[in-house]
């Protein structure tokens, strides 16, 4: 018997099914992966499990114990433990005190008058490797930190079963590589996990056995090897293209990169500049981030900036989107200096924005949402029609508040209001970012098409093999400056060295 056993869970919103009679088996000292399109219904089933979703039907085990109808903190006091898919920590709360937090609340439920917190801290911050940030600010650390601060904060309750919802999204190669080791160190110390993950690199790697929902139905169960060999698992979710590079146990990141880009892609240095960075400096304070960087992004064409988090990708979106200035230097749009113009300024005249993260009013609809980019001069009609038939299945959630939709529908959202707008420059931050592969494969397909419109795009992305395959140039960036610019045949092979110099 399973450490955790799930039976015909069923949870219905309305009419639909969300979550339709799943049995799933968690067992202890290994990763179990629960993988599925976007919306499939992997976060419902966490909530379920945890207590935060009231279910229509079915039963929830834990070590032989029906818990189906004990309240979320019962469920934790018994050793339901999990992460969030968006990032849930005291922000103004140190890394230790975030941690602290959860094993003074486990010590006072337990009456372990014997426990010593000091030191149950300090353990676990070895065991995710945040003692060289114990003092830092929650809210101050990179996204990978504070997603490890987080797993901390659920080891603080000393679960018997963890689950993790993207705990991976938005690390970087070198720190999801880090992160796998932690998982199977975790799992060895008895500790059963169910993870929910998008990087099939990463699901491949870790875990024993995969689960596989679509449509809230369990559609198979088995190793990665079978997983991945699955038709029907191919067909909802991996795709062709991740079948085929991710094989059942990839044996590095690097090995699914992909074939080089179009050789034509050599002409885009010499088209007009639509955006372009000269000799720029940025700085938080007094501390300088971007030194002297140099970047152009030619008409139509596909711009990828690559790099380890905080090698100041996202602070180059930042001051192309205006929501920072140049110390230094200057920034041109079609041939204007554009240093110092506000953001909605730049968003009138066709800069748009696609933010890391959500990016929606969680507390509109669907359509509501939607509305918002009418400013653009397009009736609600015309950016309706042209949303849904991008994404399909925002038209059957249009009345739905968008705080409801699941990670990746309101990634799409977010993207659908975006491009209604019809920009002339397009910055994407993170775009793959808790999506599906297939859905990812599709997006860069849209932006590929948006590029061949005309519309010049700035894609930032951790995962170098998907955007290369459609950039037409790429920019590597490490500590603030531009290492390297060139096609991307070009600069995949230097990738690894680049990103390689950071860490040592
Ligand atoms: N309160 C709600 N009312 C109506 N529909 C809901 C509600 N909560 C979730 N849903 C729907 O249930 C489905 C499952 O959502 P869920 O968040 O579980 O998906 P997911 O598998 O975690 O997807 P992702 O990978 O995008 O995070 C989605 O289509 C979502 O829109
Ligand atoms: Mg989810």
């Amino acid at each position: 018997m399973a450490l955790l056993e799930v039976r015909g869970l069923t949870i219905r919103f309305g009419g639909h099914n969300a979550v339709d009679k799943v049995d799933l088996d968690v067992e202890a000292g290994c990763v179990t992966g629960l993988i599925g399109p976007n919306g499939a219904g992997k976060t419902t089933i966490f909530n379920a499990v945890t207590g935060l979703q009231e279910i229509s039907d079915g039963t929830v085990v834990l070590a032989g114990r029906d818990i189906t109808h004990e309240r979320p903190r019962q469920r934790s006091r018994l050793g339901i433990g999990r992460t969030f898919q968006h990032l849930e920590i005291f922000g103004g709360l140190t890394v230790r005190e975030n941690i602290q937090v959860a094993c003074e609340i486990r010590r006072r439920w337990a009456h372990d008058r014997a426990a010593n917190v000091h030191d149950d801290v300090d353990a676990i911050l070895d065991r995710v490797g945040l003692r060289h940030v114990a003092n830092d600010r929650a809210d101050a650390l990179p996204t990978g930190l504070a997603r490890l601060c987080e797993l901390g904060r659920a080891l603080g309750a000393r679960p018997r079963v963890l689950l993790l919802d993207e705990p991976a999204s938005g690390l970087s190669d070198r720190e999801t590589e880090e992160f796998a080791e932690i998982l199977r160190a975790l799992a060895a110390g008895d500790l059963a996990i169910l993870l929910v993950e998008h990087d099939m690199v990463l699901v491949m790697d870790v875990c024993a056995s995969i689960h596989v929902v679509d449509y809230g139905a369990l559609i198979a169960v088995g190793t990665p090897a079978e997983i991945s060999q699955d038709t029907r698992v191919v067909q909802a979710y991996l795709g062709t293209k991740v079948a085929r590079d991710g094989g059942a146990r990839p044996t590095s990141r690097s090995d699914s990169l992909p074939a080089p880009a179009d050789p034509e892609s050599a002409a885009a240095s010499s088209l007009p500049a639509v955006l372009e960075l000269r000799d720029a400096c940025a700085a938080y304070g007094r501390i300088e981030v971007l030194h002297h960087v140099d970047l152009t992004v030619p008409a139509g064409k596909v711009v990828a900036v690559l790099g380890p988090n905080g090698s100041g990708k996202s602070t180059t979106l930042k001051i192309a989107s205006g929501q920072m200035s140049l110390s230094h230097g200057c920034i041109h749009l079609c041939g204007r200096h554009i240093n110092g113009t506000s953001s909605d300024a730049l968003a009138r005249i066709g800069v748009c924005t696609i933010p890391e993260g959500r990016g929606v009013f969680s507390n509109l609809t669907v359509r509501e949402n939607l509305v918002m980019a009418t400013y653009a001069g397009f009736s609600q009609g015309e950016i309706e029609d042209r949303a849904y038939s991008r994404f399909p299945r925002l038209r059957d959630r249009r009345s739905q508040f968008a705080g409801t939709l699941s990670g990746g529908e309101q990634r799409m959202l977010a993207m659908a209001r975006a491009l209604a707008t019809e920009p002339v420059v397009l910055l994407l931050d993170e775009l793959s970012m808790g999506l599906a592969p297939l859905v990812v494969d599709e997006l860069y397909e849209i932006v590929a098409q948006i590029a061949r419109s005309g519309v010049s795009i700035l894609v930032i992305e951790q995962f170098a093999r998907i955007v290369l395959d459609v950039a037409d140039l790429a920019v590597v960036m490490v500590q603030g400056t531009v290492t390297a610019t060139g096609r991307p045949a070009e600069i995949e092979g230097m990738l690894s060295s680049a990103y390689l110099g950071v860490s040592a």
